[in-house]
């Protein structure tokens, strides 16, 4: 039997296969936009890692802001399409590597800004300790985390008593403001969170920033 990390993964691949994915292939979140603009005023154009970038929409907005943007994802099909959209655009300068988030082949302290759109959501609670250890290994201090996850307003969790759902071998997971402040509350401080309203929202928006090591 698939581990549930194995289902996830061939969940992504299919997805990427088939091209039948419930996420934008091309547009920005406007929150996220958002966020990397005001972002860019505060760290000027420091160095930008997008962790789970899929097929880069995230990460091309990024570099077009002016960023230095590093991306990964574990899913060769996705890194491929975000190569070509590249040439396409002419967004020259991204590195886009295969890497899982678990074990980001970067040097400790080496990133201004992480942002992950829709990758968090995706891992089982028991692994968020080992996802956030990761994330703050390679984010400087001071640096800023900008972070995109399933509110209980989701679609899926609407009318669920469960804050998990598993479709075609894919786990979802939803966050209550509470938990996301629970898992990265010591270590970074909320800048600002917005929960997207609407039919088709049901997203929190975080920017964090780290906090500064005690004295
Ligand atoms: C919902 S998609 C979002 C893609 C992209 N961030 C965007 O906004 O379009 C989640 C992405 O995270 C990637 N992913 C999930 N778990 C991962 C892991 N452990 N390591 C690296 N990438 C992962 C998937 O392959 C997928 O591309």
């Amino acid at each position: 039997m698939l581990s549930a990390r194995e289902a996830n993964r061939r969940y992504f691949r299919q997805s990427y296969r088939t091209g039948e994915h419930g996420w934008a292939e091309e547009e920005p979140s406007r929150y996220a936009l958002g966020f990397l603009k005001r972002l860019r005023n505060l760290v000027g154009c420091g160095r930008l890692l997008d962790v789970g970038c899929g097929e880069g929409r995230h990460a091309f907005a990024a570099a077009e802001l002016g960023f230095n943007v590093t991306a990964i994802d574990y899913e060769p099909l996705a890194l491929k399409r975000a190569r070509q959209a590249a040439e396409v655009r002419y967004a020259k300068g991204i590195a886009f590597r295969k890497a899982d988030v678990f074990r980001l082949p970067f040097a400790d302290a080496s990133f201004d800004v992480v942002l992950d759109y829709g990758c968090l959501h995706h891992q089982r609670k028991a692994d968020w300790p080992a996802y956030r250890a990761s994330i703050l290994r390679v984010l400087k201090p001071q640096g800023y985390y900008v972070l995109s996850v399933f509110s209980p307003k989701f679609r899926l969790f609407r009318r669920s008593r469960r804050a998990w759902h598993i479709a075609y071998g894919a786990y979802r997971r939803c966050f209550t403001r509470r938990e996301i402040l629970e898992l990265f509350g010591d270590d970074l401080e909320t800048v600002k969170v917005i929960e997207e309203p609407g039919k088709g929202g049901g997203f929190w928006h975080s920017l964090m920033k780290r906090r500064a090591e005690a004295a």
